[in-house]
């Protein structure tokens, strides 16, 4: 009778663990440098609440806000490792991954806004970037947009000449070191999670940042002075583990690809306000006096800067800045 009990516990158990096994949740950890209150915090999170809803907790998406889980290098070794399933980097951090062409979208004054941007990032071009990754074995499921980039520092900058000498924090991109040299400063680059106290205690003398990630990071609160340039684009592709994305049950993968077209659009909708908001929040903590350049000045910053469209074309590629060109009428 013994024996007889443990046979059916046993048969019993065979029969649960599998089931018990088919229920543990399919984890995605979703890692990030930026703080929860920016476009691409509010997208992560937007996700995993769609993700989780619509697979009815079939699928589980941790999403570590602020470096809380790995910097930005760290972060995109940890991608390719299967450490994390999902990243929002920003354009400027593939060139490590052997991608320069996302390098593109960090020349100075090669998209004048949202509109010239949304013609690359939602057209064949932003197709074709992210088709680079997947030999890399990653996978871009679209781009997240953030904003346009203002110089800061402890000095006033209004034209080029201010900048001269200066040590600035940049991310890891070629084009971004080539961008400061041509203004005559001295390009760093560091990682996004350090940036608050090297300004604070002087290793570098400013930084440039969409007004989002300077509010956020209250870098505000250590740079006096911030000029509206927009010299720049900083965004995101958003993009996954090829092996983890492809290795997903169907009917699931169908639901999160889904999900992420909705939460693409959702980021996108939000950013600009985002940025706009941030602006007014700068302004309104008195902390950082803000410069809008006269036209001349204006000027000046795109002759200082239009050189390095040329400068790193055997970078980036001449092909994929042609693409740009054509794509955005320029
Ligand atoms: C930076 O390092 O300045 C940005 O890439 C941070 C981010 O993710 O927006």
């Amino acid at each position: 009778m013994k024996k007889l009990s443990l046979v059916v516990a046993l048969i019993g158990a065979c029969v649960l663990v599998p089931a018990a096994q088919a229920q543990e949740p399919i984890v995605i950890k979703f890692s990030h440098v930026v703080a929860m209150d920016t476009p691409k915090g509010k997208a992560a999170e937007f996700f995993k609440k769609l993700a989780e809803e619509r697979t009815q907790g079939r699928v589980k998406v941790e999403v570590y806000h602020n470096s809380a889980l790995y910097k930005d290098r760290e972060e995109m070794e940890a991608l390719q490792l299967g450490a994390v399933q999902m990243l929002a980097p920003s354009l400027a951090k593939f060139g490590p991954l052997g991608v320069k062409e996302f390098e593109v979208f960090d020349i100075p004054y090669i998209l004048d806004g949202y509109e010239a941007l949304h013609k690359v990032t939602e057209g064949p071009v932003g197709a074709k970037l992210l088709a680079l990754l997947e030999p890399k074995g990653i996978i871009g499921l679209g781009y997240w947009d953030n904003g346009f980039k203002i110089m800061s520092a402890n000095k006033p900058i209004k034209t080029p000449n201010d900048m001269r000498g200066m040590k600035v924090r940049i991310q890891s991109s070629r084009v971004l070191d080539a961008q400061m040299r041509a203004l005559k400063a001295m390009p760093q680059v560091m990682a996004f999670s350090e940036v608050y106290q090297a300004l604070q205690t002087g290793v570098v003398d400013g930084t440039e940042n969409p007004p989002s990630n300077m509010f956020t990071q209250k870098m505000h609160e250590v740079q006096k002075h911030a000029t509206l340039t927009n010299h720049g684009y900083l965004g995101y592709a958003v993009i996954v583990n090829k092996k983890f994305w492809e290795g997903l049950p169907k009917d699931i993968r169908g639901i999160l690809e889904q999900a992420m077209k909705e939460t693409n659009a959702y980021n996108n909708e939000i950013a600009k306000k985002d940025n706009d908001d941030a602006l007014a929040g700068i302004r309104a903590s008195g902390r950082t006096e803000i410069h809008t350049p006269t036209d001349a000045e204006r000027k000046a910053w795109i002759d200082a800067l239009k050189p390095v469209h040329k400068e790193v074309e055997s970078r980036v590629g001449k092909e994929i800045i042609q693409d740009f060109y054509k794509a955005t009428g320029q």
